[in-house]
Order: C-alpha cells, then sequence, then structure tokens
C-alpha cells in the first residue's frame, strides 16, 4: 500500500474510554497485527493493514523528533508512552496515548514491538498540540529530514532539560496535573494487562 496522501478532513475519530487500540510489529515496525479496535478507528480492513510499515497511519502534525526517541527507545529494549494523532484512512484524524514495548524472543532478542492505546485526556492532548506545533516550527525551518529531526531534538531536549525532567517524567507530569486519568504508570499497565486477559 502506498502512502496515504496527506488530504486531511479535520474530522476527529474518537473511541471508548474502556477500549484499547493494539497493534503489533516485526523488528522492523512492519504491522504483524491490528485488533478489532484499531481496524475500526483507521477505518482499515486486516487485509489493508497486516504487511504495511507502521508510518501508514502518521499524520503530519506529528513531530520527527517523537518517532525517533520512540525508536531509539524501544530499540534499546525500553518502553515508551507518547501521546500520537494518527491519520486514519478518510483523512480523518484521532489522538491516543500510546504504550510502545518491545517483544522479546529466547534469547533476549528483540523480535518485534507491541502498541496499546488508550483514549487521551482532552486537557493533556489540548498541552501536547501546543508542544507539537513548537517542534513542528522548528522543523519548518528546515529543507532536509534529518536536519528537521535534530532541530526539533534539540528544542524537545532543551524543554525536558529546563524542566529538570527525563522524558518519561514529563509525560506522566502532564497526566498528574490534570484530573487524575492515566495517572501512573502502575494503574495503566495493570489496566493493560487486564484487557490483555479479559
Ligand atoms: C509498535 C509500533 C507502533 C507504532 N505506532 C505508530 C502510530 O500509531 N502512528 C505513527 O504514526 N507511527 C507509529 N509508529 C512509528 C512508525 O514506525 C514511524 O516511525 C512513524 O510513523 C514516522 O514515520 P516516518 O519516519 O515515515 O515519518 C509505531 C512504531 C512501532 C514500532
Amino acid at each position: 500500500m502506498a502512502r496515504p496522501s496527506e488530504f486531511l478532513t479535520g474530522v476527529e475519530r474518537t473511541f471508548g474510554e474502556d477500549e484499547i487500540i493494539v497493534s503489533k510489529t516485526d523488528a522492523r515496525g512492519i504491522i504483524t497485527y491490528a485488533n478489532e479496535v484499531f481496524l475500526r478507528v483507521a477505518q482499515y480492513t486486516e487485509a489493508e493493514i497486516i504487511g504495511q510499515p507502521h508510518n501508514c497511519i502518521r499524520h503530519p502534525a506529528m513531530p520527527r523528533c517523537v518517532f525517533k526517541l520512540l525508536w531509539d527507545t524501544v530499540q534499546a529494549g525500553k518502553e515508551i508512552f507518547a501521546y500520537v494523532v494518527n491519520r486514519a484512512k478518510s483523512g480523518d484524524h484521532y489522538w491516543v496515548f500510546a504504550h510502545v514495548t518491545p517483544t522479546f524472543g529466547p534469547h533476549g532478542e528483540i523480535t518485534g514491538y507491541h502498541s496499546n492505546r488508550r483514549y487521551p485526556d482532552r486537557d493533556i492532548v489540548t498541552k501536547i498540540e501546543g508542544i507539537y506545533q513548537l517542534l513542528l516550527d522548528e522543523e519548518k525551518k528546515y529543507p532536509q529530514c534529518k536536519e528537521q529531526m535534530a532541530a526539533s531534538t534539540a528544542v524537545l531536549m532543551n524543554l525536558l532539560k529546563s524542566q529538570g525532567m527525563s522524558y518519561m517524567e514529563f509525560i506522566f507530569s502532564l497526566c498528574s496535573d490534570s484530573d487524575g486519568k492515566h495517572a501512573d504508570e502502575a494503574s495503566l499497565k495493570q489496566s493493560e494487562a487486564l484487557c490483555a486477559n479479559a
């Protein structure tokens, strides 16, 4: 499947607060599994999405540095939480709070990745939209992807430095500022485990 056009409708899609959008990829980021919620919200059939690179749902409002951080983190064998806006097939968009983890083989090697996405708190999305806009504005100053990535990464790192926080601390500080939804990492993981076993 070719990368979808960048046509955007401006219409936001939603999903239930008790639902989790799940996808799994191989070690290169090629989608190997998508649950029913993923297919419904992203508006793809299983046949269309399996075997596609995960950037097939990339939205142009996502700064490059967020995906660099995502890949650097999971390839290092660690997990990451991130706010992501995705583009559905029709050009609609949907915000998620994603938890991406590496999957390990019997000898400790990374065999793929797994992403669980929940419906995000609106107040946090508003804050994140502002931050992502700053990062995108920085990227727009440069013609090449590599320069754009370096520039927005530098802005993000400076922001974290000024707050005296790691990326994960920053993400969870946003969560605890709000009404308590997604308030801590442990309760999030617990609810993911419950959903996986349901
Ligand atoms: C498990 C997993 C889940 C991912 N989920 C998304 C996603 O929901 N949306 C997205 O745009 N990229 C996602 N990515 C990142 C993409 O692989 C890719 O880095 C990103 O879309 C940027 O694409 P680009 O380099 O073509 O700009 C995911 C990667 C992995 C490993």
